[in-house]
């Protein structure tokens, strides 16, 4: 009898989880948190540095926090779109932030001997940092054996090590002032791989295990680790993706019927699990969700599906 009631709970529980994770457009945290959590106004007056903020998800993020006076370090390489940025966010904000609120810093992620001189531009701006977003990145499309060991490192470069240099930067910053908050953008692609994108996979894989390291390490100088798996979303990301060879984009632009999160709402789950101090959080157009959870509790049944799939997710990330 006992035994029975084991069983049919833990099937409730599995339906529960296949039905919920079929129709929401994230994890079922952070749709929780959506819904019941603390609001993004919580993070009013803080200062966020988010890199990546010239396009896509690091732009959307940077306006939805504008809204709630969220004060900005937009940092990327094109200091054109990153002044259009700061003047939308300012126009969104509708008051609560003034033009010193938004600093703009154009730096190249990659180029790491200028990072301690920008974090410090950005801190005696506002003297205090208390977010730092690690959002630049790109992807790629490439067959994995094609794969130039250039590209790799490139990769690498600008999605791993910039990433850990800067936020090493922020931590000291973060130990010397009561704490902070580093958040990191990974990606679907980084829970479980996905075809073609062979460096991408392994660049977002290694977040994780770097980020989850410091979670543990860090949790005792009140600074939190956040990773955010974004599925596929419209943003200028396959435009801008690496393919196997040097110098190369892949150039594709994504079509409005694509299967993919609008780049607000990506920016807006961001914004909330970033409010919320989310561990990790999923998100993506339905049924992926339920793709991911496949993945971790069938894994076999997983790994069938994507390789039956594979055509379908050269256009997807
Ligand atoms: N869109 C998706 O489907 C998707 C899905 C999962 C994860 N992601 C992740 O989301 C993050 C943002 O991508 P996105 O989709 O928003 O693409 P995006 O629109 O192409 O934005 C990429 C951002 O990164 C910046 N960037 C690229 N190289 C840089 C460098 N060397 N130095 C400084 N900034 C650099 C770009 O600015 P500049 O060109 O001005 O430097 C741009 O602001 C990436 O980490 C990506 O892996 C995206």
């Amino acid at each position: 009898m006992i035994l029975a009631l084991i069983g049919a709970f833990f099937l409730i529980y599995i339906l529960f989880y296949a039905i919920l994770t079929y129709i929401l457009d994230c994890d079922i945290q952070l749709a929780f948190y959506e819904k019941f959590g603390k609001s993004i106004d919580k993070l009013k007056g803080k200062v966020v540095f988010i890199t990546g903020a010239s396009s896509g998800i690091g732009e959307n993020v940077a306006l939805i926090l504008a809204k709630h006076g969220v004060k900005l370090i937009l940092a990327a390489r094109r200091e054109n779109e990153l002044e259009r940025v700061k003047k939308n966010c300012l126009e969104i904000s509708d008051g609560k932030l003034s033009n010193d609120d938004i600093l703009v810093l154009p730096m190249d992620v990659t180029d790491i001997s200028s990072h301690q001189k920008h974090f410090e531009t950005a801190s005696k701006h506002f003297g205090r940092i208390h977010i730092l977003f690690n959002n630049a990145g790109r992807s790629q499309r490439a067959m994995w054996e094609d794969i130039d060991l250039s590209i790799d490192k490139q990769m690498f470069e600008l999605n791993v090590f910039s990433v850990l240099n800067l936020t090493r930067i922020a931590i000291k910053h973060f130990k010397a002032n009561g704490g902070g908050h580093i958040v990191v953008t990974s990606s679907v692609t980084g829970i479980v791989a996905f075809p073609f994108s062979a460096s991408y996979d392994g660049s977002k894989h290694a977040l994780h295990g770097y980020f989850n390291a410091l979670r543990t390490e860090k949790l005792k100088h009140n600074i939190k680790v956040s990773i955010l798996c974004p599925g596929p979303a419209f943003t200028n990301f396959l435009a801008e993706c690496f393919t196997d060879k040097p110098g190369e984009k892949y150039g594709l632009t994504t079509k409005p019927t694509d299967k993919r999160l609008t780049g607000y709402r990506c920016g807006e789950l961001c914004a909330i699990a970033i409010a919320n101090e989310l561990n990790e959080a999923w998100m993506g157009c339905p049924p992926l969700i339920s793709f991911l959870f496949l993945s971790v509790y069938f894994p076999n049944l997983f790994n069938w599906f994507v390789i039956s799939m594979k055509n379908y997710y050269v256009n997807l990330n």
